[in-house]
């Protein structure tokens, strides 16, 4: 493990504060523990509410290399499970769809959609057999707007816990009435920290996003950083008789505005007057990372020139981060680099960010080494 993890600390006055050590964004050990200590312990989104709408419905995931099963049971309870045979480890259920049961696809044991175990094929004769003890076992699950989650901690605190004052603040947006319209996935060539870094500051915008820039106040551009998320907001720009370039939001009133939502570690909501996108990134090396996008209209909407542009609209942003997050991550190797300092005005989002990282790998840490501090 380097030591700049072991000895990790954020100093919680950003004035005085430095950013995550360079090597934190490269190193494999620190991967393989952010696995442990982050991933297998936070709340992911894995999927919607419509794909498990009626009771029998399912789909089958992945979620930090575990197989998964979402379920909507018999008695209208949604349940996820490992994806395991208790058998053979073989796999229970594929694909998704609907089920009375599932048939586990080597040697066909049947589980019910509560996850216990119906029959075991030819098991007479084995001693000491408990059909009641070789239920699927079940994972953390929990549903918010449109979205199922599920946490891989057993002992994890609820996920209502952890979002607090965001669901009042997102409900400003109408996410439940909105419908999946397109989904889109970006391979990246940087650590999945060097996203969130950039998604945290509207410090780069006239930089790296003109066009966004010019639909939002970037003096008014406002970060929140709340204990376990972080609030972006930005009225948008009225237009302007003299504007050059054609704007999107030709109406702005000044009551609208964009409001950028991370969620520690990994997730976002980007929620736009006409449109919200859901971003998650997930990690696939040290130095890779898969983004994926979904954008959410009203129905009526979908068949709007207007969702195409917004699709549109975001993709160009979101091409435009990838491309400086690679060259970031590219320069967080050289020698010449350690670590940096934050804008006070404009990184607190940053700055809360890896305030949150360190202290969850250095719980992690203590949960490693249950005797660490004692004499
Ligand atoms: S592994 Fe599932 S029945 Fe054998
Ligand atoms: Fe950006």
């Amino acid at each position: 493990m380097p030591g700049s993890l072991n000895n990790l600390r954020i100093d919680a006055d950003v004035s005085r504060a430095w950013t995550l050590p360079a090597d934190l964004y490269f190193d494999a050990d620190v991967y393989a523990a952010e696995k442990d200590a982050i991933f297998c312990r936070s709340w992911q989104v894995i999927g919607r509410h419509d794909q498990v709408r009626n009771p029998g419905d399912y789909f089958t995931t992945e979620l930090s290399g575990e197989p998964l099963l979402v379920v909507h049971g018999a008695d209208r309870t949604l349940r996820a499970f490992y994806n395991v045979c208790r058998h053979r480890a073989g796999p229970p259920a594929e694909g998704c769809g609907s089920r009375k049961l599932f048939r586990c696809g080597y040697h066909g044991w049947t589980y019910d959609l509560d996850g216990s175990l119906i029959s075991a094929t030819e098991i007479d004769g084995v001693k000491g057999f408990r059909e009641r003890e070789f239920a699927l076992v079940p994972v953390r699950v929990e549903e918010w707007f449109n979205f199922v989650f599920v946490n891989l901690d057993p002992d994890a605190r609820r996920l209502a816990q952890g979002l607090k004052e965001l669901s009042p603040q997102a409900q400003k947006f109408p996410i439940a009435g909105m419908k999946l319209f397109e989904r889109r996935t970006y391979e990246m060539n940087c650590n999945w920290k060097t996203y969130v870094d950039n998604y945290l500051e509207g410090y780069h915008l006239p930089s790296v996003h003109p066009g966004l820039n010019r639909e939002l106040d970037y003096n008014a551009y406002t970060v929140e950083p709340h204990e376990h998320y972080v609030r972006q907001f930005s009225p948008i720009r009225r237009a302007q008789r003299g504007d050059a370039t054609p704007r999107r939001y030709r109406e702005a009133r000044e009551d609208l505005t964009t409001d950028y939502f991370w969620i520690f570690p990994n997730w976002m909501l980007n929620c736009y007057p006409d449109n919200i996108s859901l971003n998650i990134v997930l990690p696939i090396s040290s130095e890779r990372s898969l983004a994926i996008f979904e954008w959410y209209l009203p129905e009526k909407e979908h068949c709007s020139p207007a969702a195409k542009a917004s699709v549109e609209f975001s993709h160009q942003i979101q091409s435009e981060d990838v491309a400086i997050c690679e060259i970031v991550q590219k320069n967080l190797h050289s020698q010449s680099y350690s670590r940096g300092r934050f804008s006070v005005k404009q990184e607190k989002g940053v700055h809360a960010f890896h305030r949150m990282y360190a202290e969850a790998m250095k719980s992690s840490s203590r949960r490693r080494s249950p005797n660490a501090g004692r004499k």
